[in-house]
């Protein structure tokens, strides 16, 4: 049993002072650290002294390792443009995907506090990787393919993926997960049978979801970008399916959409009456063209994310969370703030079905230790912390702390 003794401790009822956790590989007791001392006598206590403030380690709920070698190769500025360049250099990038560079961009996320993420895994390449690194992973097998005649050979293959991340040791904190890659680029006959495995077997489900305004075009008018895009790869001209009967799929199970930049009022109203979530992508939505989601809508929980580095510059959590400040501009700076860090903790947590994210009694011991640079009123902690966190100072998962330091050699 370890005690930690911050000077603040972030809980899912706000920041709280004078309070001490106890855990193992679970959180046993959360109360006065002299009485937790007594409760406890034979476990080592930890004094993290002036200005830390302890989290709950943080979830990047949407990311693409199998695209951590993209730094400069892909287009970015139209969503369109984009595509053609990730059709054109996807086997360069995958291939030098090998297991040092996904390692470094877990190692990257762990500094940074993210003690669980969500793993989109087109092929599978990462599996091994995932499996190795200390974080929690949800490994989000990803079904694509919109032609119906190639639809049996993709979903074989699909399962057999499931069946991989199925398999692993629970040491290896793996769970295995689905997601659907688009509603445009999946054929409805897939996305039923996957969406029913996921039911099936209560398993994390996602898609990426109206990310551009081409995808909107498209899918409403079979026009845009994306006509001649389908017309060229696959000799089609009409979309597979409505926005309307998309979503329909998932009703009575919650979902983390991805992006969702162009949905309308009215879409947004039925995610928030399913229970969905949006996974929150502010830098990679820029880079990409494709608009700002409108996080001041309330109604819809949202997770911050950082995609992968096929959109991004850094998997820094924090980089993120700032950017999010930035582009939203409109709204009290320290409401957004405390939304931003409760998005990143128990609502990611919420949207992979996890019971992290929290430091309550029974939840995962996982945690990530800040600490402020000066002293701040209450009302400022969130926005303090996301303005000057670069990295966490300690990092716990189930309960052991773990090495976060770079390698000698690197620096930023
Ligand atoms: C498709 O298989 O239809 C598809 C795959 C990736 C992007 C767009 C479409
Ligand atoms: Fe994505």
């Amino acid at each position: 049993m370890t005690i930690l003794v911050p000077e603040t401790l972030y809980t899912p009822e706000g920041y709280r002072h004078g309070l001490a956790v106890a855990f193992d590989e679970r959180i046993r007791d959360i109360g006065d650290p002299e009485e937790l001392a007594e409760r406890y006598p034979e476990a080592e206590r930890i004094e993290t002294g002036l200005r830390s403030v302890l989290y709950p380690g943080f979830l990047n709920v949407h990311v693409h390792l199998e695209f951590s070698a993209n730094r400069s190769r892909l287009k970015y500025g139209d969503f369109m443009e984009w595509l053609g360049s990730v059709i054109r250099e996807r086997d360069t990038l995958v291939n030098e995907a090998d297991n040092e560079v996904m390692t470094e961009a877990c190692r990257e996320m762990l500094r940074s506090g993210i003690t669980s993420f969500g793993a989109v895994s087109s092929f599978g390449t990462d599996l091994e990787v995932c499996r190795k690194v200390p974080q929690r992973v949800t490994f989000f097998n990803e079904i694509v393919g919109s032609n119906p005649a190639t639809i049996d050979a993709l979903y074989q293959d699909f399962l057999h993926r499931v069946d991989n991340a199925r398999s692993c040791d629970p040491s290896e904190r793996i769970t295995p997960a689905v997601a659907i890659h688009a509603p445009y680029s999946v054929h409805p006959f897939a996305v039923r049978r996957a969406v029913a495995l996921a039911k099936e077997e209560g398993l994390p489900l996602s898609a990426h979801f109206l990310e551009s305004p081409y995808e909107r075009e498209w899918l409403e008018k079979a026009d845009g970008g994306f006509k001649a895009f389908f017309e060229k790869f696959l000799k089609t001209n009409r979309p597979v399916t409505t926005i309307e009967e998309f979503l329909a799929h998932f009703d009575g199970y919650p979902t983390l959409f991805a992006h969702a930049v162009q949905t309308t009022e009215e879409e947004r109203g039925r995610l928030a009456q399913e229970g969905h979530f949006v996974a929150h992508c502010p830098r990679s939505n820029r880079l990409l063209g494709c608009g700002r989601y409108p996080i001041e809508d309330q109604r819809v929980p949202v997770a911050v994310t950082t995609d992968g580095y096929s959109s991004n510059w850094s998997l820094n959590l924090f980089d993120e969370l700032r950017a999010a400040l930035m582009l939203h501009h409109q709204g009290p700076l320290q409401r957004l703030a405390e939304r931003l860090i409760r998005s990143v903790t128990l609502d990611a947590a919420r949207s992979i079905r996890s019971d992290a994210g929290r430091i309550e009694t029974d939840a995962p011991a996982d945690f990530a230790l800040l600490r402020l640079p000066q002293d701040c009123d209450e009302e400022d902690l969130a926005l303090h912390t996301i303005l000057h966190t670069r990295e966490a100072e300690a990092v716990w998962i189930a309960g052991e702390q773990v090495e976060t330091k770079r390698p000698e050699h690197q620096s930023d």
